[in-house]
């Protein structure tokens, strides 16, 4: 267990901006920062971070919450996990109680895969490190290879010993899982011996974007031929080859600062650019790009600049997942090196100048790359060339935004000779299949008829109210519990303005000498809190929706312990739906800082001088509606039981005719 002070630090020394800020790529609007969601695929950003009040929200899947619950969703930590996470970052000391054996058991299987997958990171470094075997096997290999001893820290790089289950049996000396070291690959169980999968081989231990160890690339030191040169960690609950980027965790940050990402095939690739001072730059580890890899990317820049090895099959094989690229509305680039060379030979090979200025000089548009090096094979060869044409307008179709699709367009036309109308009726076609596609894909949803790469406006409205637990059973669609709209009303006003004071008016009776009593309004002072406290005290107002209710009654509690309302404890209240229903009203008032379709939404936020009348419309609000559903109710019970409780419905009938009349409204 964390000790509590650990934790309480780690809340005081936290920012949000900063935290988020190593995996999604934040630019500044207004007093927020805005970025593209790290949660869905999107084109414009509806991801928000808000320094001042240090919290997060996603408004395309509707999470939110602080720093934590932002580690917890996105890195899928465990809340231990993610203040552990934090102390690291900003240097705090964990003050922990030891864990029982109990306590261990208890712990998931995915955390106990994690947790000996860091056990073998550390045996295999400190193993290359420090035995003499290692040293003179698997350090010198990297030392040859020209790596610092610096570089070798940095990607944590080990050496498994050439002997059948050295490891295994230290990792089980210590009381780590078989069934764990079997479920991560790192031992092979077979009938009932163990051996250990990376014998005699140099490890690169693979990181999560977090820093967590997710599996292994283990690479062979003999020329044996039968054997495979690099042996990976087999799929498992952690280790998922399609959505991992070697060198990521390394790259991020240079990713974000330089806006352009290096893509590269090999782990030895990524680790010499490293140490030529090119720090930008990841791997896919020699398997075909997927979308999940691109979009770890599109986090953290829009600019791809692909590395080919000199050899034409490598390229003509890689150029197809090019296009994946493109569908995500990044732009790529790619850089082609000198045949034989890989991009850590060349970068051996050339200074860091060199190399960079390699990289700058040769950097070539992606489409035009492909239009020359398919024409050079299609010379003289009309079937061929047509053939081309139509590779070619298909990777552009792929292309979201319709302005950039022009200007390929026109681009390519003047390359390859043809003319622009026959590439853009064969684009035509293509993005008319493709819309095809889509549509039988979305039958069900009703057709738009607006712009596919944009929501609909009253898109949020919808993620909102299905966050917020307002679209119920029995409630048709579209519609929504009305009673639920005016009590998170409530709710906002309160987490707004509730230690504001405000000037309220009220009704005074007064009789004067000749008994006769007139109505005169005394204006008076009070906190909103306070004001709407009363009011629903006064009417005995009980919250229809349970989270609302639940907030409502944490709010009374801080109220009578302190007398003002501390928005910060409900954000990060441990009860996540509270905190998660308090950071999506408080982020909503800023939603109209991410762009400009949204605009239409926005409500214009209540300077002080309306708050008084907002405070008293929204209470009055609630009453009327509350006090009609009494009335139907009464009504329906009266035709139930044939008797009519004629001096309760009269009651609330007057009740209500005094509320309405009281704010000059028509009944
Ligand atoms: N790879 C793999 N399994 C193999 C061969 C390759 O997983 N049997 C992956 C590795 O991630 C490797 C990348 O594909 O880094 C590129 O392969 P290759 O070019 O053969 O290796 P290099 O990176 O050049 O490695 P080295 O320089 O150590 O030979
Ligand atoms: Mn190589």
């Amino acid at each position: 267990m964390i000790s509590r002070s650990t934790i309480d630090r780690v809340f005081e020394t936290a920012r949000v901006e900063e935290v988020i800020g190593e995996f999604v790529q934040l630019k500044k609007a207004g007093s927020n920062f805005k970025g593209l969601s790290p949660f869905v695929d999107e084109k414009s950003p509806s991801f928000m971070v808000s320094p001042v009040k240090q919290i997060w929200k996603d408004f395309s899947t509707g999470k939110g919450g602080n720093a934590i619950s932002f580690l917890m969703e996105h890195e899928h930590y465990s809340y231990p996990e993610a203040i552990k996470w934090l102390a690291k970052k900003y240097n705090i000391e964990i003050e922990e109680t030891e864990q029982s054996s109990e306590e261990k058991a208890q712990m998931n299987e995915r955390e106990s895969m994690f947790l000996v997958s860091k056990f073998a990171k550390d045996y295999f470094q400190d193993t290359m490190l420090n035995s003499s075997k290692g040293k003179a096997i698997g350090l010198s290999y990297f030392k040859e290879r020209g790596f610092t001893e610096a570089t070798i820290k940095t990607f944590e790089l080990g050496y498994c010993l050439d002997e059948w289950d050295a490891f295994t049996k230290r990792a089980l000396e210590k009381g780590y899982d078989l069934k764990y070291l079997s479920a991560t690959g790192l031992t092979i169980v077979k009938e009932n011996r163990q051996f250990d999968r990376f014998k005699g081989r140099v490890m690169f231990p693979i990181h999560s974007m977090s820093g967590r160890i997710l599996g292994f690339g283990g690479r062979i030191l003999t020329a044996d031929k039968k054997a495979a040169k690099y042996l990976n960690s087999p799929e498992s609950d952690i280790y998922h080859k399609g959505k991992i980027l070697y060198g990521l965790y390394q790259a991020k940050k240079e990713i974000a600062k330089q806006d352009n990402c290096y893509l590269v095939e090999g782990y030895t690739d990524v680790i010499s650019f490293h140490q030529s001072g090119i720090e930008n730059v990841v791997a896919s580890s020699g398997t075909a790009l997927t979308s999940d890899q691109i979009r770890l990317v599109n986090r953290l820049t829009k600019n791809i600049t692909v590395l080919f090895d000199g050899d034409a099959a490598g390229i003509r094989a890689s150029i197809r997942g090019i296009d994946l690229i493109l569908e995500q509305g990044m732009n790529v680039k790619v850089v082609q090196f000198p045949d034989g060379e890989d991009p850590d030979s060349f970068a051996k090979s050339h200074s860091q100048t060199a190399l960079k200025e390699y990289l700058e000089d040769s950097a070539q548009d992606f489409i035009n790359f492909k239009v020359s090096l398919l024409l050079q094979e299609s010379k003289n060869d009309p079937v061929k060339k047509a053939g081309v044409i139509r590779d070619i307008v298909s990777s552009i179709s792929k292309i979201p935004d319709g302005i950039q699709r022009e200007i390929y367009v026109q681009e390519c036309a003047r390359i390859m000779d043809i003319s622009e109308r026959v590439l853009f009726s064969e684009l035509a076609q293509l993005l008319k299949k493709g819309l095809q596609e889509k549509s039988k894909a979305n039958k069900q949803q009703s057709a738009r008829t607006q712009d596919p790469n944009e929501p609909p406006p009253e898109y949020f409205l919808e993620q909102e109210q299905a966050q917020m637990g307002l679209v119920k059973g029995g409630v048709t669609a579209g519609k929504v519990d009305q009673l639920s709209i005016l009590e998170k009303e409530i709710i906002r006003i309160l987490l707004v303005f509730g230690n504001e004071d405000a000037d309220f008016i009220e009704e005074v009776e007064s009789e004067d000498e000749d008994g006769k009593i007139t109505i005169s309004q005394r204006k008076y002072s009070n906190n909103v809190s306070a004001e709407i406290y009363v009011h629903l005290q006064e009417d005995e107002i009980e919250f229809t929706n349970p989270v609302f209710q639940e907030i409502y009654t944490e709010i009374i509690h801080q109220l009578n312990q302190s007398e003002q309302l501390e928005v910060d404890a409900l954000v990060n209240h441990s009860n996540s739906e509270i905190s998660a229903t308090v950071t999506s009203i408080i982020m909503d008032e800023e939603k109209h800082q991410l762009s400009n379709w949204q605009s239409k939404n926005i409500e214009v936020k209540s300077s002080l001088e309306v708050l008084p009348k907002l405070v008293t419309d929204a209470i009055f609000n609630l009453r009327r509606v509350l006090i009609a559903k009494k009335i139907e109710a009464l009504v329906a019970e009266a035709a139930e039981n044939n008797t009519v409780d004629l001096d309760a419905i009269k009651n609330y009938t007057g009740l209500r005719i005094r509320l309405f009349g009281k704010l000059n409204r028509v009944v």
